[in-house]
């Protein structure tokens, strides 16, 4: 009865680590999918988490019962707080649901299930570029997937006017996919004046901001920092939701944890979105699991936890950051033509390096360098080791 199926395409992220399972080479790196490894090129458990784990085992109360359809109570109250802010008004005034979901993805799916089933309008403009799966999560909902501009390929920065243009025509009440810092793929956020443009923007014509929050604390090293965008626009008592994931600030990628927040006007509202959400949630997968929640609600209520944790992310972002100098300086000492300042201006997990998709296949065919065909590299995924040899296929790739 599937005989008339066609061969599905691999993932355009996901299916980079599977080309680079296959490939026998000895010298082969991969940077495609953004997944953290250390300078040894090895994923990396944090510290901290490993305590948490250690502490959850040896506590004999813990049980494997179904948690409740939202998840775990505190984990979710403590993941408000990481995002809003301790001192956030909306927490206080009880104007915000938060329910745990399978990371970053099934926090945006369970708020675009709920917003095509419960919002009276169905369009929602993500950035172009954007996340390769943000269309197909946004379109499977129901809800009709419209672009923004957001990069100027001619300056690889933001195109501000474009934005601010898109946005402006969108009719009233449309949806708009933000990512709350550290871009994916281009690596370009708006600056703070920018956003609260984008901010005034958008109350003005009562857009509906959806917040993808995939890489707080990795985009400056700082927590507070990058939750900035977030906040602005919590502060001026709009409603907004946000998807959040641990999988990169914790390292937690498999355990699949993240939230979904709904901020509302009334506390009232809040109570009845929650009752709607547990309507989303059960019929996909009934409630969420308990292990990851579990360790980041250990580590986030814990002040000694929380700052091993702060310590562990910012060396991680560090570690990036030194990467992009280092790729930067080596393209530089081949004397690659192009302007690849764009390395060290852009933040968090990505760069975006401009290169086209046959320069990309070169790459991977000659250098068994592996990388999404947009050009985006992760510079997570590099360490001091492999710089030369990623320069080279660049510059191989480039003057060629
Ligand atoms: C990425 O963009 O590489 C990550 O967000 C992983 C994913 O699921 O695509």
């Amino acid at each position: 009865v599937f005989n008339h199926l066609v061969q599905a395409p691999e993932d355009p992220i996901l299916g980079v680590t599977v080309a680079f399972n296959k490939d026998p080479s000895p010298v082969k790196l991969n940077l495609g999918v953004g997944a953290y490894r250390t300078e040894e090129g090895k994923p990396l458990v944090l510290n901290v988490v490993r305590r948490a784990e250690q502490l959850l085992v040896n506590d004999r109360s813990r049980f494997k019962e179904y948690l409740p359809i939202v998840g775990l109570t505190e984990f979710n109250k403590l993941s408000a707080k990481l995002i809003f802010g301790a001192d956030s008004a909306a927490i206080q005034e009880n104007r915000v649901t938060t329910v745990q979901c399978l990371s970053g993805t099934g926090s945006l799916r369970v708020g675009a299930e709920f917003l095509a089933k419960h919002y009276h309008q169905r369009t929602i403009y993500i950035p172009s570029p954007t996340w390769g799966n943000h269309t197909k999560v946004f379109s499977l909902a129901g809800l009709s997937v419209k672009t923004y501009r957001y990069y100027d390929p001619a300056t690889h920065g933001l195109n501000s006017q474009g934005l601010l243009e898109d946005l402006g025509s969108a009719p009233p009440g449309a949806i708009v996919l933000l990512h709350a810092c550290a871009h994916n793929p281009t690596g370009v956020d708006p600056t703070l004046q920018q956003w609260e443009q984008i901010r005034q923007l958008m109350r003005s014509r009562d857009l509906l901001p959806f917040f993808d929050s995939a890489y707080q604390g990795f985009a400056s090293g700082s927590l507070d920092a990058d939750a900035q965008s977030v906040r602005m626009f919590v502060a001026d008592g709009g409603e907004c939701l946000v998807a959040q994931s641990y999988a990169k600030n914790m390292g937690l990628y498999g355990e699949r944890v993240g939230a979904l927040s709904i901020v509302c006007k009334a506390a009232d509202v809040a109570g009845r979105v929650e009752g709607q959400l547990k309507l989303v949630i059960r019929p996909m997968y009934s409630n969420p699991p308990i292990h990851g929640a579990s360790i980041v609600a250990t580590i986030l209520k814990d002040r000694d936890m929380y700052n091993e944790w702060t310590i562990e992310l910012k060396a991680m972002a560090d570690r990036i950051i030194s990467m992009r100098q280092q790729l930067f300086d080596a393209l530089h000492a081949r004397g690659t033509p192009g302007d690849w300042s764009r390395i060290i201006k852009q933040i968090g997990m990505f760069t975006f390096t401009g290169l086209n998709s046959k320069q990309v296949a070169f790459m991977t065919k000659e250098y068994h360098v592996y990388m999404t065909s947009d050009g985006r590299i992760s510079m997570a995924g590099l360490n001091s080791k492999r710089v030369p040899h990623l320069a080279d296929a660049i510059h191989a790739a480039v003057t060629r």
